[in-house]
């Protein structure tokens, strides 16, 4: 059963202090998240309740219960401390989605310093402009990434720490390199948790935009107050569940719903620290007797790939709810989700902005298969115009989605870039900068968003980035770099390139320029398709009109070029 009662009763008088109730917060008291992740459940009687089921690709495992997780965290918040990282420091988490990751996080919080999250593919380049942007005095990381932060170490004074949870001694360490095993450090029983408030920053992560370098978004303690009501009445999770949620804790997915959500309601939690793999997916979910679980369309697109035979060879009965976020989740994905596993995959839209869910279905509602729902409650959503900013009352029309400022988990700022926070802002109103209609009963319908950012398996990469790169490539006199259509990640890469005189557009020349890009940013941000082209459509002022390059791909009308011009 459902904790969640109907749509319309939870949106009548609703107020945010309902979650302040559950979490016994009294404005203007400490508010730490870390605690309530931790030191908080222990209190509440459930110290030897299994907190995190981990394990690898090799099935190696290992559990936490929470007294565990309070341990640890306050083991790694005293080793930080006394390394003398404090108040609004910025501490890198650089790793793959071993337990250090997350309770890493929560030891960061519990002293008061700023958690930054970084997705472990990323390469040196994308490493070392989010680093920079944020000064940031420490890294956590693992011996099979640190060669990335030794290439660009000496670009960045301000790094003081660079943590290796897995020294083994074998090679020594360089310059500012400092090794911790949790398994070998003494537990620490008592940490002075920093006495953080609602507005005190927590994470920081970095998202990608069309122009410039990625945004460092700033979140709050406060968070905490819209991150858990979400989770308890979004993904619904309750005493006896056993959650998995897909997502990377690089991406807020993973943090919002992959560390704070089910920490701070006190469920058990799992992790594969795996490669995606229908197979090994579903093994984990019968393995883990997986409940609650909170996914990606891409993901799901995958497994409907895999076919209907595969799922029947695994007992997925334990399964009662589904959700995804991240991309469109086409309506075939709902119906099949039902199909095969009893239950629809349920839409979620937010963004790395907004901290948590903003438009979505719950259980207990009225599902329309291929839309994203209505607003959670305490939400005002709308669509508005996008000369007028006015919101738009008829029905079906599309506009752009917006959102009045002022729930918990809103970013509070970009980091050191007040300009283009502000320009968020139009008329009262937040700019998601996607665009949506609503129907006539109240249902969210995405059509896409209102930019050139690239959203491939739900991840965002921006153009500006990959085009920046490539410059920096030998061969590549200019480029641009735009989404092109894929079955299953929805949107790939492709970058169209000039070449420099002497390069020669052949076969092999492209798998270089592709792994190029691959180490210094990311598989993700690597172009799947390379065009040779001998010049770029360009606007008077010299600017490289994308936008004609992306209609072309999505076989769209281009329309009246003259405009573009004057848009670029
Ligand atoms: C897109 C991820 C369609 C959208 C939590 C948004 C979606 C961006 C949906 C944020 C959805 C997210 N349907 N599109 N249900 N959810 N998006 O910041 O374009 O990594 O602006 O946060 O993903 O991506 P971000």
């Amino acid at each position: 059963m459902s904790n969640i009662g109907s749509y319309d009763e939870r949106i009548k008088n609703f107020d945010w202090s309902i979650a302040e109730k559950e979490l016994g917060y009294n404005n203007g008291n400490v508010l730490n998240i870390g605690w309530y992740c931790s030191d908080r459940i222990c209190q509440l009687g459930k110290a030897d309740k299994m907190a995190l089921l981990w394990e690898d690709s090799t099935g190696r495992e290992k559990r936490y219960t929470y007294n565990d997780i309070r341990l640890a965290s306050n083991t790694i918040g005293t080793f930080l401390k006394d390394l003398g990282i404090g108040n609004e420091d910025r501490v890198c988490l650089f790793m793959d989605k071993i337990p250090e990751l997350y309770l890493g996080f929560v030891g960061i919080l519990k002293i008061g310093a700023i958690a930054q999250p970084l997705f472990s593919a990323f390469g040196d380049e994308s490493l070392y402009v989010r680093l920079h942007d944020a000064r940031t005095s420490a890294i956590i990381t693992q011996r099979k990434h640190v060669g990335k932060v030794r290439k660009i170490i000496d670009k960045m004074p301000y790094l003081k720490h660079i943590i290796v949870v897995d020294h083994d001694g074998r090679k020594p360490l360089k310059e500012r390199e400092i090794a911790f095993s949790l398994e070998e450090a003494e537990p620490v029983e008592h940490l002075e948790i920093f006495p953080t408030t609602a507005e005190s920053a927590s994470v920081l992560h970095y998202t990608s935009g069309t122009t410039g370098q990625p945004k460092g978004v700033k979140h709050v303690h406060y968070s905490l107050i819209a991150q858990y009501l979400s989770t308890r009445w979004v993904l619904d999770l309750q005493e006896d569940d056993i959650y998995w949620c897909t997502a990377d804790p690089g991406w807020v997915t993973g943090t919002s719903y992959g560390i704070i959500g089910p920490w701070s309601v006190g469920a058990t939690q799992c992790v594969q620290d795996a490669g995606f793999s229908a197979e090994a997916w579903y093994r984990f979910i019968e393995k883990r007797k997986v409940t609650v679980w909170y996914s990606a369309p891409t993901a799901i697109r995958s497994l409907m790939k895999a076919g209907e035979d595969l799922v029947r060879k695994f007992d997925l009965s334990s399964l009662r709810h589904l959700a995804s976020v991240g991309e469109p989740l086409n309506a075939e994905a709902v119906v099949w989700s039902e199909r095969v596993f009893g239950h629809p995959f349920l839409d979620t839209y937010w963004q790395t902005e907004t901290g948590s869910i903003m438009l979505t279905n719950f259980p207990g509602m009225k599902i329309k298969p291929g839309s994203m729902g209505k607003p959670f409650p305490g939400i005002k959503a709308t669509v508005v115009d996008a000369k007028t900013y006015e919101p738009i009352t008829e029905p079906g029309r599309v506009g752009l989605i917006a959102f009045r400022p002022g729930w918990p988990s809103m970013m509070r700022a970009y980091w050191n870039n007040e300009a283009t926070y502000q320009g968020k802002f139009k008329n009262g109103w937040y700019l998601s900068g996607d665009r949506s209609s609503i129907d006539r009963d109240g249902y969210f319908w995405f059509t896409g968003r209102d930019d050139d950012v690239i959203n491939t398996g739900g991840h965002l990469v921006s153009p500006f980035e990959v085009e920046s790169a490539l410059l920096e490539h030998e061969a590549v006199a200019e480029s641009a770099v735009v989404a092109k259509p894929d079955e299953v990640n929805m949107e790939v890469v492709k970058a169209f390139v000039a070449l420099k005189p002497g390069f020669e557009p052949d076969a092999d020349l492209e798998l270089r320029i592709m792994n190029f890009i691959r180490k210094k940013l990311s598989p993700l941000a690597m172009p799947q398709e390379i065009e040779y082209v001998d010049s770029l459509p360009k606007t008077r002022s010299g600017k490289i009109m994308r936008r004609l390059l992306h209609a072309k791909e999505w076989g769209e009308e281009v329309g009246d070029t003259s405009t573009l011009e004057d848009d670029e």
